[in-house]
């Protein structure tokens, strides 16, 4: 599913950070896949799927919490 319809970032490359790379934020989302830095319309969604994969990061060592 297309979530920033923007930059054309997919769902699936979101929660690819979240659990590849460990992103825990809204910014480290946005510096790595681009999606949330155009209209922001998107940044909601963007916020939900923060919310449900966060806690479950396949590199725990990269997860940094501020
Ligand atoms: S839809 Fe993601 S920035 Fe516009």
């Amino acid at each position: 599913m297309l979530v920033c319809q923007c930059n054309g970032i997919t769902e699936k490359e979101i929660v690819n950070v979240i659990k590849k790379k460990g992103a825990t934020r809204l910014e480290q989302i946005q510096e790595l896949t681009g999606a949330g830095t155009s209209c922001g319309r998107c940044i909601p969604v963007i916020e939900d799927l923060l919310d449900q994969h966060r806690n479950k990061t396949e590199n725990p060592q990269l997860k940094i919490d501020f």
